[in-house]
């Protein structure tokens, strides 16, 4: 009996090979290999200062690479021109800067730049386009509002808008629910969903690659999920290879219990419970760190609240 053949490997427009980036002197990417599958949402995650924006720069060429390369369709980007690159891949920085006193309108039609021409500076599509990303991610309302006076919220989906008028087929998105309120977060994350979606005549959707910190969301919108730490992938795979306790432990140093999410089934972590049942008679001031998960008491062990002391 033979061995089955491995899956192919899905394709991945853009690539990473051997990459190594560095600020002056200080490496903070080692030799890092990614595919990024096309159609795809992929999640990055990892601690503060492992470098996720720095890899996301990199692969949108705000950042060149000390060694190894980015490589957009086989070629290095370093080889490509602006115009191509733009057209192909957007990029929303973790803390963009708006152009003084500019109004959210304008800032949206900025990601209309790398499709005009001297010739014809404004067409229909780049008035679609806009008026598109601004409904979807609700703030075609505040269209004549200056960027300067919104709250943290509005001008991170305003930032969201201009990423989506650029209309490319990769999107690479750094912390983008940053800032939200936990409605517009989910909004921003189904929306990165509908964009990696098929359409209705079956061509793939959409290429996004998103950094979150939370972990439950990268878990449930992820495709390909990727774990960085100090510089390097320390895991990639689905949500359910990569979410586990020991990684979570190895990468972030949590204790915690992984279950499945009671919606999507999706791994759902809980971090190890950072305070003791209080007995009568115990201090009320919180437990020092958490005790070993199976140390602790369990849940069903606790008392009927009826039955629990009520002063
Ligand atoms: N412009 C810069 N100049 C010098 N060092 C930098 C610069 N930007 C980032 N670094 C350093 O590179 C390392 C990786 O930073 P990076 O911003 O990629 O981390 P991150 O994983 O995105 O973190 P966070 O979750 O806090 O956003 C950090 O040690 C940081 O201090
Ligand atoms: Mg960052």
């Amino acid at each position: 009996m033979t061995a089955p053949a491995p899956a192919p490997a899905a394709a991945a427009r853009l690539t990473a090979r051997e990459l190594t980036l560095a600020y002056e002197d200080r490496t903070v990417v080692h030799d890092l290999d990614l595919a990024i599958p096309d159609g795809k949402v992929t999640v990055i995650v990892g601690p503060n200062a492992c470098g996720k924006s720095t890899t996301l720069r990199a692969l949108g060429r705000l950042l060149k690479p000390r060694g190894g390369s980015v490589l957009l369709d086989g070629e290095a980007l370093a080889k490509l021109p602006t115009r191509h690159i733009a057209q192909q891949v957007g990029l929303l920085p973790q803390t963009p800067v708006a152009p003084e006193a500019i109004t959210v309108g304008d800032l949206v039609a900025r990601g209309r730049q790398p499709h005009q021409r001297w010739w014809q500076q404004w067409s229909d599509a780049d008035e679609t386009a806009v008026t598109e990303a601004m409904e979807r991610t609700d703030v075609a309302a505040l269209a004549e509002r200056s960027v300067d006076e919104l709250s943290g919220g509005q001008r991170q989906r305003v930032w969201i808008a201009m990423a989506l008028a650029q209309q490319t087929d990769i999107l690479l998105l750094d912390e983008p629910t940053t800032y939200l309120d936990i409605s517009h977060q989910v909004e921003v994350l189904d929306l990165v969903r509908q964009l990696a979606a098929p359409t209705p005549a079956g061509e793939r959707g959409r290429t996004v690659v998103v950094v979150l910190h939370d972990l439950n969301q990268a878990a449930r919108y992820a495709d390909h999920l990727v774990a960085m730490k100090e510089g390097r992938v320390v895991a990639r795979g689905t949500p359910a290879e990569v979410v586990t306790e020991d990684l979570v432990g190895e990468v972030f140093g949590l204790d915690c219990v992984v279950v499945p999410d009671p919606v999507t089934g999706s791994p759902l972590v809980v971090p190890g419970a950072p305070w003791q049942p209080q007995g009568p008679g115990t201090s009320a001031a919180p437990a020092g760190p958490s005790a070993p998960l199976d140390k602790k008491p369990p849940l069903d062990k606790k008392p009927p609240l009826d039955e629990r002391p009520t002063s």
